[in-house]
């Protein structure tokens, strides 16, 4: 498949690296040390300008650039090229004491203080006019510079807002959506309890209200902040776009349960032509506890990939070492940082950047690790860092190149936002854990794995999982998949509702047909409980009363329901999987369907390949033992032949480009 964006950042050389880079925090003389330090370790790009509106608008229409001119010649004459940002993400106390309607409402009705960042209601006008201004003088300013690579419009969007202006775009929104009032009373389900609405006005947000509000009215407020936010971005690509080529981007969150965003949907305008897909990832070690961090990295690479449709993408942030805002430190071991960056690059990245260059002395983040920490350049970090930079400099060919992928996990925002909704009958058929937790299991077996939306072409992948898709309209995208040939396997409680939110007829709805089962009633397990199977296993959170139509019971509960749990269809060239529990062992399940690994679980592989074919092995081992590598070519890192017989040593690399 020819990949729209394979050349990202153009007017950077070779692959990217570079992190956060502040200077207004810092006296000037360390700027020069800054750009010599940046030069020692390879960096090629920068992010500035992030927070930095204070200084470029220091009052109402003043305006001095004359900080950021010199932190962009600076860069230009270092060699060193900038993403450049709009600094949007943070207005100014005096914008704020100023248009005090731009700050936001929680849905209590407070209106938030100003004092940290982000704290602006994306729908106020005022604040909407202000960054298009931003984005317009600084494009105007900047689009010729020498140091300009590319643009970073605002910061991670999330903000939301209840406020009256909110509630105005809102009904906007809706009537766009519905149609018409009926439309809306329709989709809401409002004659339940009463809440039919007679006129636009006593439509509101879902503001704290005295009992559970109705699901629709939350899930089309998910997808409406989610549209607000989008528009918001658009606004200020467009302005740059008219006046400037190169490309743009913002850094969206695929960490944990990513941000409220349906990414999917913000699609062309962050993966079509001029655009890029940078992602921002973290490792949490207590939100996956039971998920190694390499498996960890794995996924945020492997989700960022999934929205660049296949394309290359950008780390934009990541940590050396701890985050402030985890609420506690963890120090990455020896070589976890050079491990971890390699497998951005190997799932895709096009280099690897960082949260941030140089530690702040003060501040909320003046704890979070960086590349240049607290402690100096006499510091693990920074040799790390210094070695990465050869690393990726040794790399440079294998930009453009995109990822071999075996598998796909689907993954629909919306659907996950739905599942959330009040008055589910298990609060913890969670989605966005299940899909790590397959995810993961497929990562220790060694299987490349996309997350990809359910409606995009599948064909091509020889498995798709779909371990929680609450929400689907139609079977037509997967029935066409496994009639060509793939095999697909459904977790519970899949299926089950439309993109309103109402429960299809008869269980489970949308998806019957197609998996063969019928779903007489659902048996949520307790917390922690577990049902066994007659063939030795468990499952956990979920079990449901299902019955075979077309499938087979290949594995069945031993208490109540005492039903079929595993269930299995041959369809077209292809096959089905259902499983009517969430298995407590997916390597079991795994193995059972064909995906046996003969690699250890710590050994990662993973191919790149450009559309000439030149094809490059990385392969990275987590593991305590030297383990073979069975590849004949050259290992871009040592500059070295690698043939069949070498061993990868414990904590060692290699990207081999394949003879
Ligand atoms: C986010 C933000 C950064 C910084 C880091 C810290 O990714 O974009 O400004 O706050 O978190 O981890």
């Amino acid at each position: 498949m020819a990949h729209p964006n394979s050349d990202i950042i153009p007017t950077v050389d070779g692959l990217a690296y570079g992190g956060d880079y502040n200077p207004e925090q810092w006296p000037r003389e360390v700027w020069d040390e800054d750009v010599r330090l940046m030069r020692e370790a390879g960096v090629n790009l920068v992010s500035v300008n992030i927070f930095a509106w204070a200084g470029i608008n220091p009052g109402p229409g003043v305006w001095d650039f004359e900080r950021l001119d010199a932190i962009m010649d600076l860069l230009a004459e270092g060699g060193v090229k900038a993403d450049l940002a709009t600094s949007t993400a943070s207005p100014p106390p005096w914008f704020s004491q100023r248009h005090p309607e731009t700050l936001p409402v929680d849905a209590e009705g407070r209106r938030l203080n100003y004092g940290a960042r982000a704290e602006y209601c994306p729908h106020a006008p005022v604040f909407q006019a202000a960054v298009v201004e931003m984005a317009t003088r600084l494009a105007e300013r900047y689009a010729d510079h020498p140091a300009l690579a590319m643009w970073h419009v605002g910061n991670e969007y999330y903000r939301w807002c209840y406020c009256d202006a909110a509630a105005d775009a809102f009904r906007v929104w809706l009537e766009e959506r519905h149609g018409d009032l009926d439309g809306l009373n329709r989709a809401w389900g409002t004659t339940f309890w009463s809440q039919t609405f007679t006129d636009w006005s006593q439509v509101l947000p879902p503001r704290i209200s005295a009992e559970t509000p109705s699901p629709g009215h939350v899930l089309d407020w998910q997808r409406f902040g989610s549209d607000a936010l989008l528009k918001l971005f658009r606004s200020e690509a467009d302005a740059i776009a008219r006046r400037s080529g190169k490309p743009i981007t913002t850094n969206l969150m695929v960490t944990g349960n990513f941000s409220r965003l349906d990414y999917h949907r913000w699609g062309e305008h962050v993966t079509g032509p001029g655009r890029l897909v940078a992602t921002d990832h973290y490792l949490i070690p207590e939100h996956d506890d039971d998920i190694e961090a390499p498996a960890q990295v794995a996924f945020g690479a492997d989700a960022s990939r999934g929205l660049a449709g296949g394309s290359p993408w950008l780390l934009m942030e990541q940590s050396t070492n701890s985050s402030a805002w985890r609420g506690g430190y963890f120090a990455k071991q020896p070589g976890d940082q050079l491990r971890h960056s390699l497998s951005y690059v190997a799932r895709g990245s096009e280099g690897a950047m960082y949260f941030q260059w140089r530690a702040s002395r003060y501040g909320t983040e003046r704890w979070h690790s960086s590349m240049i920490t607290h402690g100096g350049t006499d510091s693990k970090v920074w040799r790390e860092v210094v070695e990465f930079g050869g690393w990726l400099k040794r790399l440079a060919e294998v930009k453009g190149s995109t990822v071999v992928s075996r598998a796909a996990i689907l993954l629909d925002f919306e659907s996950a936002w739905a599942a959330a909704t009040p008055g589910q009958p298990s609060a913890d058929m969670a989605t966005y854990p299940e899909i790590r937790r397959w995810h993961a299991a497929l990562w220790r077996k060694g299987v490349t794995t996309d997350l990809v939306n359910p409606e995009w072409d599948l064909n091509g992948y020889e498995y798709v999982f779909a371990p929680h898709l609450y929400v689907l309209e139609s079977d037509a995208n997967l029935r066409a998949y496994v009639e060509s040939g793939g095999t697909l396997v459904v977790g519970p409680y899949s299926g089950i509702v439309d993109r309103d939110d109402h429960v299809h007829e008869g269980l489970p709805g949308a998806l019957r047909d197609l998996i063969g089962v019928r779903v007489e009633e659902f048996c949520p397990l307790p917390k922690g409980a577990t049902i066994t199977l007659d063939d030795g296993t468990e499952g956990h959170t979920w079990s449901e009363a299902a019955h075979p139509t077309t499938a087979e019971v290949v594995a069945s509960f031993t208490d109540y329901p005492a039903t079929g749990a595993i269930f299995h269809r041959h369809l077209g060239k292809g096959q089905i999987w259902y499983l009517s529990t969430r298995p407590t062992d997916l390597a079991t399940f795994l193995t059972n369907i064909g995906l046996q690994s003969d690699t250890p679980e710590t050994l990662e592989l993973v191919t790149r390949r450009h559309e000439d074919g030149r094809t490059y092995l990385f392969a990275i081992n987590h593991g305590q033992t030297p383990t073979p590598i069975p590849a004949e070519g050259q290992n871009l890192l040592t500059g070295t032949p690698w043939t069949r017989t070498d061993h990868l040593q414990p904590g060692a690399s290699a990207v081999i480009r394949i003879a």
